[in-house]
């Protein structure tokens, strides 16, 4: 037998199991399961956690009848259905409603309810997250991650079989390393059950973000730290540990852990390579987290008491019963690795072409002679004429194509008749702003088109930090709308038509 202390445990038990009969590689919860510390919850829209697991991996609801449907893997084991998701939400609309646990115990995340902070919707709960803000493709199969804008969470105050009390646990996520905030707190773990700052300890979860709020690593972020509550620790230092580098890969793997008195803090590229220990030894050297208070809920993309500041993007992940060993941690990884987590396009429909001048038509039958056009900054729709129109109205209804200011898989519009100004969304409306340079000002001007929502050869054009919304005009001024969503301007009647645009030559 192989020693228990062995570096190479982890892969041994990956290799044992194959060689137990399963023709297929153990999942990240049937490695946890072999050494000792079984998953208890285990989410995922992108792949099955269980080498068997055949069941639903996540639920979608489409906006052009609030229908839902689940998807599944495409195989035991496999990556998500994302045709099954694509065909069910063409030429509409979807959100993602729920992500199941497929560790069997029922610790599915659902719409987070209002706590100490509100969330946006009427009700105060949180926004749920559009099913197709996060594409990926793992093993070269399609599938979406979960794009968490400001103001989307996930949540689950009483699941079953969760760490409470100072109580043994483990846990680990795939992150999106380029999509974070300074905001707080874009989270998964372990957390408080009302919804509310219970104080010091009350919570054990993974954190990624460039907050200096509390802790901080070397650089200038972002960091995988943990929320402990009231605090987001990189080591035993409350305020620094130069051990926890800056993060710049696009796929992440974060890890913590944490016992009677000790915890860890690790990480990984998610598509390469091994994970290091940032941090590991004694609970932080502040009141209140040794003995530790855990509560147990599950949290999404947002902190303990509902924050719901934050930004980030969930591929998978998973808690466990008891601390796992690093070995056990090191084979989870390299299944993740064999994952082969990779990008996508962001983009679909009529292609544009850095550089060009186009116009855009609006398509709703009231308004086909009008384009999106500025005044000043007031973004808005205009009749514009080739024939008729002066110039000046010609070169504010056109547009240069630029890279995405903050993501250069989708593009930034550039105005023709004031270069260095840009459309942004500012307060859900469409603006016209001079780029200030700042990452706020570039992730708002930074917009993906798609196949238009109505067909017609036009585009629907999502932000690319809010990919529930999208260019809309609706009384002639133009927002970034979604569909049924809370605002006067987000009214599902005529959604599809009046966020759907022709794209053509610039006028100017
Ligand atoms: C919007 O434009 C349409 C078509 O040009 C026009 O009939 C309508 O009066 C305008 N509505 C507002 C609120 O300006």
């Amino acid at each position: 037998m192989f020693s228990r202390s062995s570096l190479e445990r982890g892969g041994v038990l990956a290799l044992r199991l194959i060689a137990m009969g399963a023709l297929v590689a153990a999942g990240p919860c049937d490695i946890y399961s072999s050494g000792g510390t079984p998953c208890i919850a285990a989410h995922s829209t992108t792949r099955a956690l269980y080498n068997a697991y055949t069941g639903s991996l996540y639920q979608v609801k489409r906006g052009s009848d609030g229908a839902v449907t689940n998807i599944a893997p495409l195989s035991a084991g496999g990556v998500a259905n994302a045709a099954a998701q694509d065909s069910f939400c063409a030429g509409t609309t979807c959100l993602i409603t729920i992500i199941y646990d497929q560790s069997g115990r029922g610790n599915h995340l659902t719409q987070a309810p209002p706590g100490g902070f509100k969330g946006p919707e009427a009700n105060g709960y949180d926004n749920l997250a559009s099913a197709t803000g996060a594409p990926v493709t793992l093993n070269g199969q399609r599938a979406y991650g979960v794009f968490v804008s400001p103001g989307t969470g996930y949540r689950n105050n009483a699941p079953s079989g969760t760490a409470k009390g100072d109580a043994a646990e483990g846990m680990y996520a795939v992150l999106d390393g380029t999509h974070y905030n300074g905001d707080c707190c874009f989270d998964y773990g372990n957390a408080e059950t009302n919804n509310l700052d219970t104080g010091n300890g009350h919570m054990e979860a993974i954190y990624f973000g460039d907050s200096t709020a509390w802790g901080s690593g070397s650089g200038s972020g972002p960091w995988i730290m943990a929320d402990l509550e009231n605090g987001l620790f990189s080591g035993s230092n409350p305020k620094n540990n130069a051990g926890d580098p800056s993060i710049s890969h696009r796929f992440i793997t974060a890890v913590v852990k944490g016992g009677p008195n000790k915890w860890a803090l690790r990480g990984a590229n998610a598509a390469s390579g091994s994970l290091s220990t940032y941090y590991s030894g004694a609970r932080p050297s502040a009141s209140g987290y040794n003995p530790m208070s855990k509560e147990g809920a599950i949290i999404l993309g947002i902190g303990g008491d509902n924050s719901v500041s934050a930004q980030g993007t969930f591929y998978e992940g998973v808690m466990t019963s008891g601390y796992p060993s690093d070995a056990t941690e090191n084979a989870v990884q390299a299944n993740i690795v064999a994952a082969k987590y990779a990008t996508t396009s962001l983009t679909s429909g009529p292609a544009l072409s850095v550089g060009s001048s186009i116009s855009l038509r609006a398509t709703t039958a009231c308004c086909t002679t009008r384009y999106l056009a500025h005044s000043g900054a007031t973004v808005n729709t205009q009749v514009v004429s080739s024939s008729s129109s002066s110039t000046t109205l010609k070169q504010q209804a056109s547009w240069t194509v630029r890279a995405g200011l903050g993501n250069s898989a989708c593009f930034s519009f550039e105005s023709r008749d004031t270069p260095g100004s840009y459309i942004r969304h500012y307060d859900f409306g469409l603006v016209l702003n001079a780029n200030d340079g700042s990452k706020q000002f570039r992730e708002d001007a930074t917009f993906c088109p798609q196949a238009g929502l109505n067909g017609q050869g036009s585009s629907s054009i999502r932000a690319w930090g809010y990919p529930t919304r999208y260019f809309r005009h609706y009384d002639n001024v133009s927002y970034v709308a979604s569909n049924g969503g809370v605002h006067t301007f987000d009214a599902a009647g005529s959604f599809n038509d009046d966020a759907s645009w022709v794209v053509s030559a610039g006028f100017a």
